[in-house]
């Protein structure tokens, strides 16, 4: 007979990440360049003054690191214009928002966010045994007013990704200064900017100024995206101080290694390495919409670095085919959305690969249908 785990855990279903390049090279047999677009990696890889540190790094391995992240917090803290104690790192983002479901979330109580959103919050309040309050998106976007309406005296956390992973849609400026002005105080809003630095519109909202404001958000961001150091495992937040100190209650000792520390500061130096990726990523987005636009596939305009593309068939029809191209996509049911890939931006020639095979596959399935 088997231990009982908690009842809270049943409704969970594991993340299930894409499979690694090599796993899919050797299942299929495949030759050729394999191309993943599935997670939202940068394709132009770390920066190199990150690669320079974390060589010089490598060989302190054997001391644990520093668990305060010291230099990496002090490097933030002068960037963002903020003390050092409103700065928390995490390994990932991800462990961010489930410090904060772990923090702040009890059984009775509630968490509010759009259905479909990035997945991690779900979980994080599943674990907690609160109640997850899924809003649907309004023509694929955040419906901040019905998020609103949703918040109630049990809600302690509203979990908001801007843009929205896999959409890529934005909560605009002026639609989130209403909606804090309206959010009572005592909520925390997590608000996930993973996609931040690939975003130059004017209307992209200035997160800092609630911060500065006084107000209740926990502002994450990462190192996995436009820094492109997703295999060390780096995010952080900023948060006012109080709301860190709970945040540390509840994770583990040294959660942030010495090479991601070192890669990270580094990373934040790299303003060459981030304009680049972000030139190549306007770049090959407006590829991308052209070939959707080519065949008719609906998609969206993206804050991000994938973009969103609905299918007239099941999503895993056009996985497959692609994927036996030689190029990777992510397939996005378990947001909802059954038909949907979401493509990472590559570089170049994986950009060039991954219309060819989309013209494969789209007129197979024009000839078929
Ligand atoms: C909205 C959003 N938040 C967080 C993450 C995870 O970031 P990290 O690698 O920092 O854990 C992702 C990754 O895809 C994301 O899309």
């Amino acid at each position: 007979m088997l231990p009982n785990p908690r009842p809270c855990l049943e409704d969970i279903r594991p993340y299930k990440p894409g499979k690694p390049v090599e796993q899919v090279i050797r299942e299929l047999k495949l030759r050729g360049p394999v191309d993943k677009l599935a997670s939202n990696e940068n394709p132009m890889g770390p920066s190199p003054k990150a690669l320079a540190a974390l060589r010089r790094e490598l060989k302190n391995i054997y001391y644990y690191p520093e668990d305060s992240c010291w230099l990496l917090r002090e490097k933030l803290a002068k960037r963002y214009k903020v003390g050092m104690d409103s700065v928390t790192v995490g390994n990932g983002s991800v462990e961010l928002i489930l410090l904060s479901c772990l923090a702040y979330l009890d059984q009775g109580n509630e968490l509010v966010m759009t259905r479909g959103s990035f997945i991690m919050a779900k979980i994080g309040a599943r674990v907690m045994g609160a109640k997850l309050v899924e809003v649907p998106p309004d023509n694929y976007s955040h419906d901040l007013d019905a998020m609103l309406e949703a918040v109630n005296d049990r809600t302690r956390l509203v979990y908001i990704d801007n843009p929205i992973n896999p959409l890529g849609t934005m909560a605009t400026k002026d639609k989130l200064n209403k909606f804090l002005k309206e959010l009572p105080e005592q909520v925390l809003l997590v608000l996930d900017e993973a996609y931040a630095e690939y975003i130059t519109a004017k209307k992209y909202p200035n997160s800092m100024d609630y911060y500065k404001a006084g107000r209740n958000v926990l502002i994450l961001r990462t190192f996995s995206k436009v820094y492109g150091l997703a295999g060390l495992r780096v995010g952080y937040g900023i948060a006012q101080p109080e709301i860190l100190q709970t945040l540390s209650k509840v994770r583990l000792p040294f959660n942030v290694n010495r090479a991601a520390q070192v890669a990270a500061a580094a990373a934040l130096d790299d303003r060459a390495h981030v304009t680049r990726s972000r030139k190549n990523n306007e770049a090959g987005k407006k590829l991308l919409y052209k070939e959707f636009e080519r065949y008719r596939v609906f998609h969206l305009p993206s804050f991000a670095n994938f973009v969103f593309a609905n299918f007239p068939v099941d999503s895993d029809i056009v996985f497959g085919a692609m994927q036996q191209r030689g190029v990777i996509t992510r397939p996005v049911k378990m947001y909802g959305f059954p038909n949907a890939l979401r493509v990472s931006i590559g570089t170049p020639p994986q950009n060039r690969r991954f219309i060819k095979a989309l013209s494969e596959v789209m007129k197979q399935l024009q000839g078929v249908g």
